[in-house]
């Protein structure tokens, strides 16, 4: 008699299903694939981690019956808020970059009265169409370098015409504004950095006309709203404008879920990676205006915030948040304030690094009260090594989450980094993972 096959169970970890998940894990803290998936795409944001990853863990997450209750404390775009949405899990995401907070909360708007969203864009666009300015902005040095006179001047129309009629704050409106706001870029002759920096002097080839740009784009979120409300996305997920050292939430909750990824110390400027986008609404007229704007409300994660704010090492390592790690992180802190007399940028890692600490100590004595006990927490995060002194990154927030009260932490390594580029500034081996934080 022939062997009858062993049926496979539902769900079983196929050769494949094991590949994909590992490749997911692998890309969890990459935004690249976000730009496939509805309503993630609205919005290009760098600094943000795979939705498929997070949607992957919220499933594994989910078997156990326990209802799980989301926090994310540096939500960004909404990747994890969005992710816990098309999972039926309630959450909430907090965010202190005024600008990046419009974004991700204009996208929780995706149950919005789609025949509204239409008959608002259609107006806007019919009216910008109808009334072309004559933009006078070019006069302002990075709109000047970064559009041509009919771009500036067809964006300032659609500009124009939402400021004066349809900035109103209903979902409708804020769907607009995104629309406007994600088209920038690409009508832009600016080439942009691989941190979404924008380069004026670097010329694109391909530019998209804002006229055009719109109604795709606008097209693209009506499909997008379609699928998410047909999904059966819940509407059970917030984003909150508040700071996740020191959170002001509407409603007092107990989490059981925290997944995360916070800033890393290795310099990058997230209030520079809006720069250009913020000019142009108005919101910062150069750049000495974004310090006050955005980066004074965010962790001290680059040493442009700590230079500004004029940090004092001494007085930074008395805090008694930094106790549980400060004999290693004072001779880290000590030896750069050396090494940057050396060099010709004098850049303040010292006290950058310092602060830094300090910040995320602050959010884990935030999270405490806020997370059940039992919790579990995923920080993506990733090391570094300003002027090749090492910060070891994954270890001493464990650590500082331990004082803060949760039970365990361990790391688990995803990628390595720093091992491939000729130009790198160091040879200090880096990595990104996970940090698993338990209690
Ligand atoms: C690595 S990004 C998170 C990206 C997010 N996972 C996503 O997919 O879009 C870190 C975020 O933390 C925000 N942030 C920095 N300091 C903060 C603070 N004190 N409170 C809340 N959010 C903060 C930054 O503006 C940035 O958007």
């Amino acid at each position: 008699m022939p062997a009858v096959p062993k049926q496979k169970a539902l769900f079983s970890e196929t050769p494949e299903l094991v590949a994909h998940k590992r490749k997911l894990t692998s890309r969890s803290g990459s935004f690249v694939d976000n730009m496939k998936l509805p309503v993630h795409r609205w919005f290009r944001y760098s600094a943000g981690f795979s939705a498929q990853w997070v949607e992957t863990e919220l499933a594994a997450m989910s078997q156990d019956k326990t209802e799980l209750r989301m926090f994310d404390p540096f939500v960004g775009s909404g990747t994890s808020v969005l992710a816990a949405c098309a999972s039926g899990i309630e959450a909430v995401g907090i965010e202190s970059h005024p600008f990046i907070y419009r974004v991700a909360r204009a996208k929780t708007n995706w149950n919005v009265d789609l025949s509204r969203f239409r008959d608002k864009t259609i107006t806007i666009l019919a009216q910008a169409k109808n009334g072309i300015i004559n933009s006078s902005r070019a006069e302002i040095p990075l709109l000047g370098k970064c559009f041509t006179d009919e771009a500036l001047n067809k964006l300032d129309s659609l500009r124009h015409v939402f400021l004066e009629s349809h900035n109103d704050a209903t979902d409708e409106g804020e769907l607009a504004w995104l629309a406007i706001t994600s088209i920038i870029r690409s009508c832009s002759t600016a080439g942009t950095a691989q941190w979404q920096y924008v380069l004026p002097n670097k010329k694109k080839a391909k530019v998209t006309d804002p006229f055009d740009a719109f109604e795709l784009r606008v097209a693209q979120m009506h499909e997008d709203i379609l699928h998410a409300q047909n999904a059966g996305w819940t509407n059970n997920c917030k984003i909150v404008l508040t700071d996740a050292r020191d959170p002001v939430l509407p409603e007092a909750k107990k989490y059981n879920l925290v997944i995360t990824s916070p800033p890393y110390p290795n310099n990058y400027d997230y209030a520079d990676a809006t720069r250009l986008e913020m000019t142009f609404w108005g919101e910062v007229k150069g750049w000495g205006d974004i310090h006050d704007a955005v980066r004074k409300h965010l962790i001290r994660s680059c040493s442009q915030h700590s230079s500004k704010e004029k940090l004092d090492l001494d007085d930074l390592l008395q805090d008694a948040v930094l106790d549980p790690i400060i004999g290693e992180l004072e001779p880290a802190c000590r030896e750069l304030a050396e090494v940057r007399k050396a060099k010709g940028g004098m850049k303040a890692y010292h006290t950058m690094a310092a602060a830094y600490f300090t910040d995320l100590g602050d959010v884990f004595q935030a999270l405490r009260p806020i997370c059940s006990s039992g919790s579990k927490m995923c920080f993506v995060v990733g090391d570094s090594a300003p002027y090749a002194v090492y910060l070891s990154v994954d270890r001493w927030l464990g650590e500082l989450a331990l004082a803060a009260g949760f039970k365990s932490y361990k790391f688990e390594k995803l990628r390595d980094r720093n091992t491939k580029w000729k130009n790198r500034k160091h040879n200090v081996p880096l990595h990104e993972g996970r940090l698993w934080i338990e209690g």
